[in-house]
């Protein structure tokens, strides 16, 4: 028996999830299961994926396909494209970024060109395969994820950050174009989550300051609001946080932001 008939009907019978080896992609993908959808999950790592594919199979009852793909991939749309070939795909999920953490300065800028590749070039070219797909079906979604860190600069994280305010912008611009159409677009903003990648990065005395979320309760807040509007700020901390520093000046809110950032990951990236 399905058990949200409603969501399957209209995001179903397959999901993609990219980046669904740990953190809120993973997440994502045992929601979407727990709601009865299949789900296509990828990223690098084919070993958690295959393991996380016959937890979720036996537990869930339905069809997983993983499949390992870089998404930095020069030739992502080919390779998406056959990953999904002959499956009836209702929702594309991007979760997966790439973020560098230090002084622009001292950066090597191949760096950037992987963090633009996985979190701006990756999100449009899934997005350009869904969307005819999903124009013809006439209903689906497309969860975009993004980052308070978006909202702002910020020193030390400032690419990563300027690829956040690009998802974030994406994922409203392609809700003003497909609702109408009858696609719900998500940009779905985290603050500090606790990911394994959020974990391999944050210092560990100073992890508890940034108020990190659970990675499920982001995920689910993701797929509840799927069709409410362009964006959600997920966690009510988070969203308060926002409406505080929106009344600061620009100054004062990248001041702000950069000085967190500099208390949190200056005596890491020191070390
Ligand atoms: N965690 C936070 O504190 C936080 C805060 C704000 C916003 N967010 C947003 O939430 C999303 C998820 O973040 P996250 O912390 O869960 O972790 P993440 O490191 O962004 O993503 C982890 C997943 O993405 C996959 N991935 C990474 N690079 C990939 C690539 N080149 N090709 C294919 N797959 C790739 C990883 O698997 P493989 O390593 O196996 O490839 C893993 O499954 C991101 O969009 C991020 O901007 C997170």
């Amino acid at each position: 028996m399905i058990l949200f008939p409603e969501f399957h009907d209209r995001y179903g019978p397959w999901a993609v999830v990219a980046g669904a080896s740990e953190g809120i992609g993973q997440a994502y993908t045992h929601i979407l299961a727990e709601r009865g959808i299949n789900v296509v999950t990828l990223a690098r790592r084919i070993e958690p994926l295959e393991k996380d594919a016959e937890l979720i199979r036996r537990r869930h009852r339905v069809e997983v396909k993983p499949v390992s793909m870089d998404l930095a991939a020069p030739d992502l749309a080919e390779q998406f494209s056959a990953a999904i070939d002959g499956l009836d795909v209702g929702l594309c999920i991007y979760n997966a970024c790439y973020s560098a953490i230090g002084e622009f300065k001292d950066t090597a800028l191949d760096q950037y060109q992987k963090t633009l590749d996985v979190n701006c070039r990756g999100p449009v070219t899934l997005a350009n395969v869904m969307t005819p797909r999903l124009v013809e079906r006439g209903k689906g979604g497309l969860i975009i994820m993004s980052s308070m860190a978006g909202f702002q600069g910020s020193a030390m994280v400032g690419v990563y950050a300027a690829t956040k305010a690009f998802d974030t912008i994406l994922a409203e611009s392609l809700w003003a174009e497909l609702q109408p159409l009858g696609i719900d677009v998500l940009g779905c903003i985290a603050g500090a989550t606790e990911t394994p990648d959020f974990l391999r990065k944050t210092p560990a005395d100073k992890k508890d300051k940034a108020f990190p979320m659970r990675p499920e309760a982001v995920a689910r807040e993701g797929i509840e609001h799927l069709g409410k509007g362009p964006l959600h700020i997920c966690g009510r901390m988070n969203r308060s946080v926002n409406a505080v520093t929106r009344i600061m000046s620009h100054k004062q809110r990248t001041k702000f932001f950069s000085g967190a950032t500099r208390d949190i990951y200056e005596s890491a990236t020191e070390a």
